[in-house]
């Protein structure tokens, strides 16, 4: 398979990287299974980039890469870290890029593989431009955010995991005639809060790319409360923000800085929407805040799926030695795009997008004036 011009790959080093998420190891297994019947030498860095920086590795083999589809979590851990800002003990940060890239050449490596979401993306670039190595990414994230694919693996799992939370909800908000705030996930785009509003029929949608405002917020609840529904589902994405807290984010001109910091406010914005509704409906109101749940687990048959095609266009990617990729899933092809053309950009909900759409069609209020 390999490209008749260049030499026989001999090894690969795979990591995994950023917040967790279901699905990373049936990647893992799909390269493994790919790769190493092909002859290549598949190491494993430990905890993602640190490890890769300390030279922390395990040699996977066939047998290793068994088993793996249903299996949660990492098999090879994760962290946040990043090769050009690891963190010392004082605070501060330090580059350590040259460690890194010594680690890849002690082993004699011909491509690293990175397994995702965007900051991953960013950081394999990085060690590619400053290092020169190979790479290969596939974009992993439940938040669905990674520029340049339809999808990323890990979103199909949280998105259940938060759509069947949403139906445990619905029947105790009834019983009690209460206001359920659900907390879900997603700091800088909605697809998650969306999607599994949507599947879960949430009656109020709140994600970071349409701000909302509270009182149409309060209003769509008490035009349930006339309808005689005496409880409602409000699915906020953890990165939501009204309408004037997002005017002020955006007003650079302003200098005034207690109230930018009013706009970032640590108080999660499923609290501050709790507490008024509950004022404004004279409804109880709870809030559950679904957090790791949604990050836990075993993977969904779907993303088991979707996981195996990721992770074997990976691996054929590599013994094309096509590298500076990262896998994207385009309709219903699995492609390589250049890292160059991602790296940096966020896949945030389109506003026309058909989800936005078919949510307002069934009466579901997004928090903003229609
Ligand atoms: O993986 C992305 C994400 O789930 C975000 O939605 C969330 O803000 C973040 O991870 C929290 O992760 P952690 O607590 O691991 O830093």
């Amino acid at each position: 398979m390999a490209r008749k011009d260049s030499k026989p790959l001999h090894s690969v080093g795979v990591l995994t990287a950023g917040g967790d998420c279901p699905g990373l190891n049936a990647v893992i297994r799909a390269l493994g299974k790919t790769l190493i019947p092909e002859g290549v030498e598949v190491y494993g860095f430990l905890s993602g980039f640190t490890g890769l920086i300390d030279n922390r590795y395990v040699k996977l083999s066939e047998e290793e890469c068994s088993g793996l589809l249903t299996v949660g979590g990492t098999i090879l851990r994760t962290s946040r870290d990043k090769p050009n800002k690891m963190p010392l003990p004082d605070g501060r940060t330090r580059d350590m890029t040259g460690a890194a890239i010594e680690s890849y050449k002690r082993l004699n490596l011909d491509c690293l593989i990175c397994l995702g979401g965007g900051g991953t993306q960013k950081n394999a670039y990085h060690l590619m431009k400053e290092g020169g190595i190979n790479v290969i990414t596939a974009p992993k994230t439940i938040d669905n955010d990674v520029f340049g694919t339809d999808v990323c693996f890990g979103y199909d799992t949280g998105m259940t995991i938060a759509a069947e939370a949403i139906d445990r909800l619905h029947t105790t908000a009834s019983s009690h005639h209460r206001v359920m705030v659900v907390d879900i996930m997603g700091n800088n785009s909605g697809w998650l809060a969306l999607g599994a509003g949507v599947a879960g029929g949430a009656d109020v949608i709140l994600i970071p790319e349409i701000p909302y405002s509270m009182d149409v917020v309060a209003d769509s609840l008490k035009q349930r409360m006339q309808k005689g529904k005496m409880f409602s589902i409000v699915a906020v994405a953890e990165g939501a923000i009204s309408h004037s807290d997002a005017k002020m984010k955006k007003d650079k001109s302003k200098k005034d800085k207690k109230k930018k910091e009013a706009a970032h406010t640590k108080e999660p914005v499923s609290a501050i929407l709790a507490e008024h509704l509950e004022r404004a409906t004279s409804l109880e109101t709870r809030i559950t805040s679904l957090g790791h749940l949604q990050r836990g687990g075993i993977p969904t048959p779907r993303d088991r799926v979707l996981c195996t095609q990721f992770g074997v266009k990976a691996g054929e990617l590599v013994l094309k030695q096509q590298f500076g990729q990262m896998v994207a899933k385009r309709g219903e092809e699995f492609i390589g795009v250049k890292l160059s053309d991602i790296v940096g950009k966020k896949r945030t909900v389109p506003l026309d997008h058909s989800l936005v759409t078919a949510a307002r069609s069934v009466g579901t209020c997004l928090g903003d004036e229609v």
